[in-house]
């Protein structure tokens, strides 16, 4: 069954802009983004907005809908009540390139000074080898879609922008945990995840979980392990003595 569905949807630039309204003819099943490409098709052909797999997979959908961060093609119509008006705006924490897509290579940078994998030595028959139970610990955070949703959201950066130069941000935290957990990555994290990632700048609010289409516990799994870790390094004497003596 169809109906007539009331949108705000934010048009503009880095120059600034509004919320334009639309009626847009739907039908009952349908997502947001459906909704979207109805209006692109039917009165606002140049209405600028990023999807590709519109399968909740690639990410690139992101965006605000009545002030919450969600992907566009995951969000169902009948979330709503038939004559609710939904407003769609772009992701708040970024800067807008035009309408609903937002320029998010703040991300990509703060991927760049992550330190990568360093392995460790092959065993003598040149192989290397790993339990599955360890292969396993990090599966959920492989789940990571870079939707980017938990870094819109996170406060630290939302409602700071002067935070972004010394803040990695939740999905990089995640990364962070993830490669600590790797069975064969030698290299120390620590104090790269405290002095560039800025991880003591996160008080553990949780809206990042909240938030994540994939459902990963970002904060008790992720990054709640790497602060307990880092605070290991920091206040367990006897490695603050091997530092200072050069054993570590
Ligand atoms: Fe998106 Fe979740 Fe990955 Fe953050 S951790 S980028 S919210 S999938
Ligand atoms: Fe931000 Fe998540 Fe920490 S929202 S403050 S990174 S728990
Ligand atoms: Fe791929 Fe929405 S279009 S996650």
């Amino acid at each position: 069954m169809g109906y007539e569905l009331k949108m705000r949807v934010w048009r503009g630039d880095q120059s600034g802009g509004d919320l334009g309204d639309y009626t847009v003819e739907v039908s009952e099943g349908e997502v947001v983004l459906d909704a979207l490409h109805r209006l692109q098709a039917t009165q606002a052909g140049d209405l600028a907005v990023r999807w590709n797999c519109k399968a909740g997979k690639c990410g690139s959908c992101s965006a605000e809908i009545n002030g919450r961060p969600r992907l566009l093609c995951m969000t169902r119509l009948s979330d709503f009540e038939p004559t609710e008006t939904i407003t769609v705006t772009p992701m708040r924490s970024f800067p807008v390139i035009r309408d609903l897509v937002t320029d998010v290579s703040y991300n990509y940078e703060k991927a760049r000074e992550l330190p990568g994998v360093e392995l460790g030595p092959r065993d003598p028959d040149g192989k290397r080898r790993m339990m599955q139970v360890d292969v396993e610990r990090g599966q959920e955070f492989r789940k990571c879609i870079e939707c980017f949703l938990c870094q819109n959201t996170c406060h630290v950066v939302r409602d700071h922008e002067d935070n972004k130069p010394a803040f990695a941000g939740p999905r990089f935290f995640l990364r962070y945990a993830e490669l600590d957990m790797h069975p064969l990555d030698t290299r120390d994290r620590r104090s790269a995840a405290r002095e560039t990632a800025g991880l003591g700048m996160c008080n553990i609010t949780k809206c990042c979980t909240e938030v994540c289409p994939e459902g990963i516990r970002i904060t008790d799994n992720a990054i709640i392990p790497m602060k307990e870790r880092i605070v290991d390094r920091k206040y367990d004497p006897l490695v603050w003595l091997g530092a200072k003596i050069g054993l570590r």
